[in-house]
């Protein structure tokens, strides 16, 4: 059976626990949209629980903080959101078995020079499953503005809800993911495997540029712009050049 069955046996309850590791821009807008929704969630950073007392107070009562091995533990679904370079420091035996969300992105400059990613000859989400191995990863959050991913999100059937790409190997760790998606306020678009996830890293068509309004504008001063699932396939469909 599924570790995250999106429609629970009868007499189940509903997957409700977010884990999250990395709790800054993207791991914190994600939080927001799951307290939202209805989930609990379970907050980490690397300076230990009582620094992230302001954010658990300001999320309310669904929030909590933790350490990262405590929120992999008590997370349906686990979310990492912390720099690159962080990735070889997770709780990996708390992760193995577990849904892990892998919203991380590599840039150079601030994660520093890594050679597999420098010459494509593997993913940044192939380089990231190794850290956590017996993880089941699915790659998403990683194409959005943290800002855009709050200001985006709708409830199902909106005309103007947005979708995010997904990418993994374990089909149904990203079914349970586009169910959590769904709930965020978001569609969802099959980027492929972990292999393929190139096709939705940094310099990607489909990397930030679809909900933009005005790619003249530095991206944090634009108000973002919905963009539906068909948008999303389209730029997926357009990512020929891997790095
Ligand atoms: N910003 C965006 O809009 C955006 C969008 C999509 C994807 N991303 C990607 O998401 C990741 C996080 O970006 P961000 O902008 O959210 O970064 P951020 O605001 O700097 O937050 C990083 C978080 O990671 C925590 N952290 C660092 N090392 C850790 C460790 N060893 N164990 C546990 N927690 C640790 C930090 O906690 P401490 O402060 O306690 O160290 C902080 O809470 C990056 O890979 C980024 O490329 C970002």
């Amino acid at each position: 059976m599924p570790e995250n069955p999106d429609s629970p046996p009868q007499g189940k309850a509903m997957n409700n626990t977010l884990g999250i590791i990395g709790s800054g821009n993207i791991g914190g807008a994600v939080a927001r949209l799951a307290v939202n929704a209805g989930i609990d969630v379970v907050l980490s950073n690397s300076r230990g629980p009582e620094t992230l007392r302001a954010l658990t107070d300001h999320l309310g009562p669904r929030a909590r903080a933790a350490t990262p091995a405590e929120a992999a533990a008590a997370g349906d679904w686990t979310v990492i959101a912390v720099p690159f370079s962080a990735v070889p420091h997770l709780p990996a035996h708390a992760l193995a078995g577990k849904t892990v969300i892998d919203t991380n992105n590599y840039y150079r400059l601030r994660d520093g020079v890594i050679a597999e990613l420098e010459t494509g000859s593997l993913t940044a989400g192939q380089l990231f499953q190794r850290y956590v191995p017996g993880a089941r990863t699915v790659k998403t959050f990683n194409t959005i503005y943290f800002e855009h991913l709050i200001s985006l999100a709708r409830p199902a059937g909106s005309p103007d809800r947005s979708a995010l790409p997904v990418a993994g190997d374990d089909d149904a760790a990203k079914k349970s993911v586009t169910a959590l998606l769904d709930r965020l306020g978001y569609d969802t678009a099959d980027a492929g495997t972990t292999a393929e996830s190139w096709r939705i890293q940094d310099g990607s068509p489909a990397y930030v540029l679809p909900y933009l309004a005005d790619p003249r504008l530095p991206f944090f001063r634009d108000p973002g712009k919905p963009a539906g699932t068909k948008e999303i396939h389209t730029a997926l469909e357009q990512a020929h050049n891997r790095p």
